[in-house]
């Protein structure tokens, strides 16, 4: 690059990210994009629409029903259109947050300069991040089981989801969301046992969860989940959050003896409606509260 140029480049990159030039935008400044944000879903076999997001020439290919991108036209770029929300869902689907108007903008310009290649080979392949786990002694936080979530779960479990609304009601995109108390709680922090969402990807609970598997999650993605609650369902930086007593809960399993849900002691009173008379052995639906001693208290238990 010249002396002359290499300083107008300069120039306007001190001035704002949205002056470079369109032609100087290559695949080398939307790579790093696509691997924070999209390539925990796009990758693989599984990837949807089978779209693969994990190099130039995988996003060249499309999907298996088009072309993603259109040199020179990124208005009629089904990419494009996604980001912006004018083709829904809306990716990334763990929006949001969306991307930026900034990264955006950096794509818009990329597929109107003509989709340069930059500096990587166009073959060279980025890989789904490993499982992350937490350094020696050190408790899991929602940072290690988010991605988990985010790339077997959020296509459905989001509010433009590809079932149409969270099925249940149930989100899976945030750490808020997921310890929601409104309406009952999937998550009982401190208690795996207690928490339908464990009895989903277990198969304890059916249908298993993910609903589109096999491949359900592996053995260490489902410890790493169980590990996260039964510590208290860290945040981010750590913080354990606050037992839901008196929440409701809605759960299924086999019951055992002396009132039992698998291991999981219940709590039957004079209050309890029993429905269909469950006996030992039978897949039941338990519907009751979490109590303050651990143990569920039950309000209607029916076989199923
Ligand atoms: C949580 C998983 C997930 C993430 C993260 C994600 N996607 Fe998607 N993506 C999907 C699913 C599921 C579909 C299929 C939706 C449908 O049926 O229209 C899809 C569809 C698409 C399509 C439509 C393909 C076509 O032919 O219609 C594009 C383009 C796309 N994604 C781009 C992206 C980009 C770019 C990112 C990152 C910025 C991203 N996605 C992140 C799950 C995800
Ligand atoms: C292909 C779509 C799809 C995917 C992917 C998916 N789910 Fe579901 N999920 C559903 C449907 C549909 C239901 C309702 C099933 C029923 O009970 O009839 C459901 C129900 C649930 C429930 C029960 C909610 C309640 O209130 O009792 C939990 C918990 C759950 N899913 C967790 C997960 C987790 C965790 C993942 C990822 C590991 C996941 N799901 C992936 C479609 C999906």
């Amino acid at each position: 690059m010249g002396k002359v140029l290499g300083l107008v480049k300069l120039c306007s990159l001190m001035l704002a990210p949205a002056l470079v030039l369109a032609q100087d935008v290559s695949f080398d400044d939307i790579q790093p994009i696509l691997q924070a944000r999209c390539v925990m879903c796009h990758a693989g076999d599984a990837a949807p629409l089978g779209l693969r997001l994990t190099s130039l020439d995988e996003l060249l290919k499309g999907s298996s029903i088009r072309q993603v991108v259109v040199s020179g036209d990124p208005a009629n770029s089904e990419l494009i259109r996604r980001l912006k929300g004018q083709s829904q869902p809306r990716m990334p689907m763990t929006g949001p947050p969306f991307l930026s108007d900034a990264e955006i903008t950096l794509v818009e310009d990329w597929i109107a300069g003509g989709l340069q290649a930059g500096s990587r080979p166009a073959d060279a392949t980025a890989r789904p991040a490993p499982l992350l786990r937490p350094s020696e002694g050190q408790p899991v936080t929602y940072e290690h089981v988010a991605p988990i979530f985010a790339s077997r779960c959020v296509k459905c479990h989001s509010a433009y989801g590809l079932m149409g609304s969270a099925p249940e009601g149930l989100l899976l995109n945030s750490y808020a969301a997921i310890l929601d108390r409104h309406e009952r709680v999937r998550v009982v922090p401190g208690a795996s046992g207690a928490s339908e969402l464990v009895r989903r990807i277990r198969g304890q609970s059916q249908p298993q969860m993910p609903y589109d598997g096999p491949p359900f999650l592996s053995d260490e993605e489902v410890q790493l989940i169980v590990d996260w609650i039964d510590q208290g369902a860290r945040d981010d930086t750590g913080q354990p959050a606050p037992s839901p007593v008196g929440s409701r809960v809605r759960l299924q399993g086999v019951l055992g003896e002396g009132w039992t849900l698998d291991s999981l002691q219940l709590v039957v009173g004079p209050g309890t409606r029993i429905d269909k008379s469950p006996g030992v052995g039978d897949v039941v639906e338990v519907r009751g509260r979490w109590g303050q001693d651990g143990r569920v208290l039950v309000d209607r238990i029916r076989r199923r």
